[in-house]
C-alpha cells in the first residue's frame, strides 16, 4: 500500500481530526494517505478513487444516525473498495462511555453501517468524538449538556472537551498499515466484543 483514501463526514472536526492524526501515524510508517472530509464538499475524483489502494472511511454518530453523505459514498463506492483493504471507524459519545452494553450499541452501529452500506471492512473500529460546546447553538449546547450528564461525560458548556483516545486511533492505524488482522489492541476490531459469532457470519444472521 503506498497510498490511501481516508473519506470521512464532519460536521464539528473531530472525525477529521481522527482522520488526520491517522494519516500522520500512517505517514510515519510509509503509507500516505489523502483525506477528504464530505461535509466541506471534499471528494475525491472517480480517476482518483481508482488509484487508491486501500480505503478508512470514518462516520460520526448524530442523533442516532450516520450522516447521509457518508453512507451514500460508501455504498457507491463499494465496488471500487471491494478487493483492497479497508477499515470503518465510528465517532461518538457512546464509545466513551465505559458500561459493557455500551460496546454492544458500538457493535449495533458498525453493523448498521455495514448493512446499510454493503460495505465489507477488513478492520473496524469505534473512537470517543468531542464535545465541541463552544461551537453549539444555544439549543443544541443544553441538549449535548443532557445527554453528557446521563453517560458521565464533562457539563461545563465554557469548554470543549476532546474525549478521543490517541492510543486506541495509533494502534488502529497501524493495524491498518501492517494489515495485521491478529492485533490484540482494544481499538481493532472491537467488533468481536459481542457475545455472538464474529463477522462475517454475525453480519448475515443481523442482514
Ligand atoms: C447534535 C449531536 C448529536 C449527537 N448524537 C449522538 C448520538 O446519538 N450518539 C452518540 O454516541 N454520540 C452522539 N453525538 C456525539 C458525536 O458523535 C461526537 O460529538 C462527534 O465528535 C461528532 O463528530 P464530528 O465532530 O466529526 O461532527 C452527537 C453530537 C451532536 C453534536
Amino acid at each position: 500500500m503506498k497510498r490511501i483514501a481516508i473519506i470521512v463526514s464532519s460536521q464539528n472536526g473531530q472525525t477529521e481530526k481522527i482522520a488526520a492524526g491517522m494519516a500522520e501515524q500512517l505517514r510515519r510508517k510509509g503509507v500516505e494517505s489523502d483525506v477528504f472530509n464530505l461535509t466541506k464538499g471534499q471528494q475525491p475524483t472517480k480517476d482518483q478513487v481508482a488509484q487508491y489502494e486501500g480505503f478508512i472511511v470514518g462516520a460520526p454518530i448524530h442523533q442516532g444516525e450516520f450522516p447521509v453523505d457518508i453512507l451514500d459514498w460508501a455504498w457507491e463506492n463499494g465496488p471500487a473498495m471491494a478487493e483492497l483493504p479497508t477499515a470503518l471507524f465510528t465517532v461518538s459519545f457512546n464509545a466513551a462511555d465505559r458500561r459493557h452494553r455500551a460496546r454492544a450499541t458500538d457493535d449495533k452501529m458498525l453493523r448498521r453501517f455495514m448493512k446499510e452500506t454493503d460495505m465489507r471492512p477488513r478492520f473496524v473500529g469505534t473512537f470517543a468524538g468531542a464535545l465541541a460546546y463552544t461551537k453549539y447553538s444555544f439549543f443544541k449546547k443544553s441538549v449535548m449538556q443532557g445527554m453528557a450528564a446521563s453517560v458521565g461525560l464533562p457539563t461545563n458548556t465554557m469548554k470543549d472537551f476532546e474525549l478521543t483516545n490517541w492510543f486506541d486511533v495509533f494502534e488502529f492505524s497501524e493495524a491498518f498499515q501492517s494489515q495485521n488482522m491478529a492485533s490484540k489492541s482494544a481499538a481493532v476490531n472491537r467488533l468481536q466484543w459481542t457475545p455472538e459469532p464474529l463477522w462475517p457470519m454475525s453480519l448475515q444472521q443481523a442482514a
